[in-house]
């Protein structure tokens, strides 16, 4: 499949976490909670391309498309490259949209969307008219998330249900661009929200919480050991989506899979591996 002499897969099956919080917790059931860990980020970037061809397969058996948008930032740069390269994908019947965007040209080196271009698109023909980027450089953010929740409605349909949401996780707990204490990153009245700049992070167009836990299935991708501690907060204890907006992830309804590299699992607490 994708070889690798040191490959370690730990596929685990965790208790979904208990207890609602108001307003946080839906009373809907959830999917299932699961983790792969690999030995680094080149087996968990060739896992995510393995287990994307198999999705993609699985979503177009089942309704005759894939719905799926890709996570920014620089983790999944290498499962893009090679789901790429990957034969046996049905990208015809694959719909590609983008998690979030940053407040810049689509040429520009911080665009989420040229790191696609650069690594996935240039690859794949099939794909050309299927992408939906959001463009955020020539419009207000306001003006600019309400057109691409249109795009959304008339492609998902009303619910925004992603048939796959890949995810990143930054190290402050956040996820797309819901950043801790900011009020869009709990705004559940939207599928898509502006983000103001701040200090840290300039301004961007992202999904909300309210898409993250719609969605048929949420992938996040962590490697390395700065994301060890953000992993084992997420996982095991049961954040605040306030503090911690990837805690929105847990309140999906549909399935969660993590994968993650030896180094971003090291401080988590050992787990039987699922029989
Ligand atoms: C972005 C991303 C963001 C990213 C995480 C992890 O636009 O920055 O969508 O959510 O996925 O911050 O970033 P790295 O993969 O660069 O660590």
């Amino acid at each position: 499949m994708y070889g690798g002499r040191r490959r370690r897969i730990e596929v685990l099956e965790w208790a979904l976490i208990d207890g609602a919080r108001e307003g946080f917790m839906p009373d809907q059931a959830h999917g299932p909670r699961q983790r792969e860990v690999l030995s680094n980020p080149r087996g968990v970037a060739a896992r995510v391309a393995e287990a994307f061809r198999e999705a993609a397969q699985r979503g177009v058996e089942a309704r005759d498309h894939f719905h799926v948008a890709l996570a920014g930032g620089s983790t999944p740069r290498l499962a893009y490259s090679l789901m790429g390269d990957l034969q046996q994908i049905p990208w015809d019947r694959v719909q590609l949209f983008v998690g979030d965007e940053r407040a810049v040209p689509l040429n520009h080196d911080d665009s989420n969307y040229r790191m696609i271009r650069e690594t996935l698109l240039a690859k794949v023909e099939d794909l050309v008219g299927h992408v939906h980027p959001i463009n955020p450089h020539h419009e207000s953010l306001d003006r600019v998330s309400a057109q691409y929740q249109e795009t959304l409605g008339d492609i998902l349909g009303p619910g925004c249900v992603f048939d796959l949401l890949m995810l990143g996780l930054g190290e402050d707990g956040s996820t797309a661009s819901l950043f801790p204490g900011r009020p869009e990153a709990t705004a559940e009245d939207r599928y898509v929200v502006p983000v103001a700049a701040s200090a840290q992070n300039r301004a961007r167009v992202s999904v909300s919480a309210a898409a993250i836990k719609a969605a048929r299935e949420v992938w996040v991708i962590a490697t390395g050991s700065h994301k060890a501690d953000v992993v084992r907060q997420l996982l095991e204890d049961d954040p605040d989506p306030r503090e911690m907006p990837a805690a929105h992830i847990l309140g999906c309804r549909g399935e969660v899979r993590f994968f993650l590299d030896q180094a971003a699992a090291s401080k988590l607490r050992p787990e039987q591996v699922a029989s």
